[in-house]
């Protein structure tokens, strides 16, 4: 089924959770809502279950307008933010409930439990009750309870939080495969994890403040974020986002100096910032732009540097080889750029250009 919103806002009393938004979910879609806390993304789930009430605008399921469709006509499954199971059911039985209630037979309902509880690694569990688990045993549970029917639309809020980081990046890759290539059912899926929004989305809307500031693929929201909030929300670590200003068909950066033809020749000084991601930012021997060495974060696999540009905190991060004698016992290091530059407006934060054309000096 697909899903959509038209101007939808949502009011708590002066508070605005969700401001006028405008989306299309298209059937067997894995969509995502990711954004900060606080921002409305719980908020907009429970407004397509129908556990909310738009103050304003239409929500559309299957060409239909449900705002006055009761929950329960919906034919969606939920699993909440905060799931409750039935405490005094076993989990065998916390699952088969949504079967039983559709008065399956017995059979298939033994077989549909047996294997969504294959799926989320708690066969072992399944003669305990609810309170002799943990918190991330109960939570994979509830995803078991919503995965043994097959709904139109699936609506997932936050449902990996609970779960060490291993289990979670098992199961994002199992769930988007279970949900996606083999039910093929509508999926709407709530994160605030950029990283399990990035692996788990067909498409992402970002959310802030209760507005849609970008719909895409994450390919795109990565390569082209039309705004500084979208830049630093999307990559890890965050992409750097320097004060320069722009004039003369150059970027100013303090002393460092940038310069590209697809500038333009405007003459009025315009404040931009200037954002380059971590990766793209790579330590030198002995050219580059002079920074002096804050501090060192090494991941196993990879390094990020911090380092002050010009009074600026800029981050590196690489997986360099020989990367130790460039920066060990040095206080200053050699920064190189080595990738898209985005320029944002420094008064409404919105995308300019992307240079990928550019040489630097330093003044
Ligand atoms: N029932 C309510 N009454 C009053 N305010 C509410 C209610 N539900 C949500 N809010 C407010 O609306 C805003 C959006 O809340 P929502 O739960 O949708 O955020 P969220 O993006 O899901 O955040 P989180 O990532 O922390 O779960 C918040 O400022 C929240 O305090
Ligand atoms: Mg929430």
């Amino acid at each position: 089924m697909s899903v959509s919103f038209k101007g939808v806002t949502k009011r708590f009393g002066d508070l605005i959770a969700v401001k006028n938004v405008n989306l299309e979910i298209q059937k067997g879609e894995f969509f995502v809502f990711l954004g900060p806390s606080g921002s409305g993304k719980s908020t907009l789930l429970r407004i397509i279950a129908g556990l909310e009430e738009p103050d304003e605008g239409e929500v559309i399921i299957d060409g239909k307008v449900v705002n006055r469709v009761d929950p329960s006509k919906r034919d969606i499954a939920f699993v909440f933010q905060n799931y409750a199971l039935y405490p005094h059911m076993k989990v065998y039985d916390n699952i088969a409930f949504p079967l039983k209630m559709r008065k399956y037979p017995r059979e298939e309902i033994h077989t549909k439990v047996l294997e969504a509880a294959e799926m989320l690694g708690i066969r072992h569990l399944l003669e305990k009750y609810p309170y002799q688990l943990s918190g991330g045993e109960q939570q994979r549970v509830a995803l078991a309870r919503a995965i043994v029917r097959r709904p139109k639309v699936f609506l997932l809020d936050e449902p990996l939080s609970n779960l060490d980081a291993k289990l979670r990046v098992r199961l994002r890759f199992e769930l988007r495969k279970l949900l996606h290539d083999q039910l093929n059912t509508t999926t709407i899926y709530v994160t605030h994890d950029q990283a399990e929004a990035m692996t788990m989305a067909d498409r992402i809307a970002v959310i802030n403040k209760g507005e849609v500031v970008q719909v895409d693929t994450p390919g795109r929201l990565y390569n082209n974020p039309v705004n500084t909030f979208v830049a630093g929300f999307i990559g890890t670590p965050p992409m750097n986002l320097l004060k320069a200003r722009l004039q003369n068909g150059r970027i100013q950066l303090g002393r460092l100096s940038i310069f590209s033809p697809s500038l333009g020749e405007k003459k009025e000084t315009q404040d931009v910032i200037l954002g380059i991601r971590p990766q793209d930012v790579k330590i030198g021997s002995e050219e580059g732009i002079k920074a002096t060495l804050l501090g060192v974060e090494k991941l196993g696999g990879g390094v990020i540097v911090h380092a002050l540009l010009e009074d600026q905190e800029i981050t590196s991060y690489s997986e360099q080889r020989g990367l130790d004698a460039k920066i060990e016992g040095k206080g200053h290091i050699a920064l190189l750029f080595d990738g898209p530059l985005y320029i944002f407006d420094a008064s409404t934060d919105e995308l300019v250009k992307v240079l990928t054309d550019y040489k630097f000096e330093v003044t």
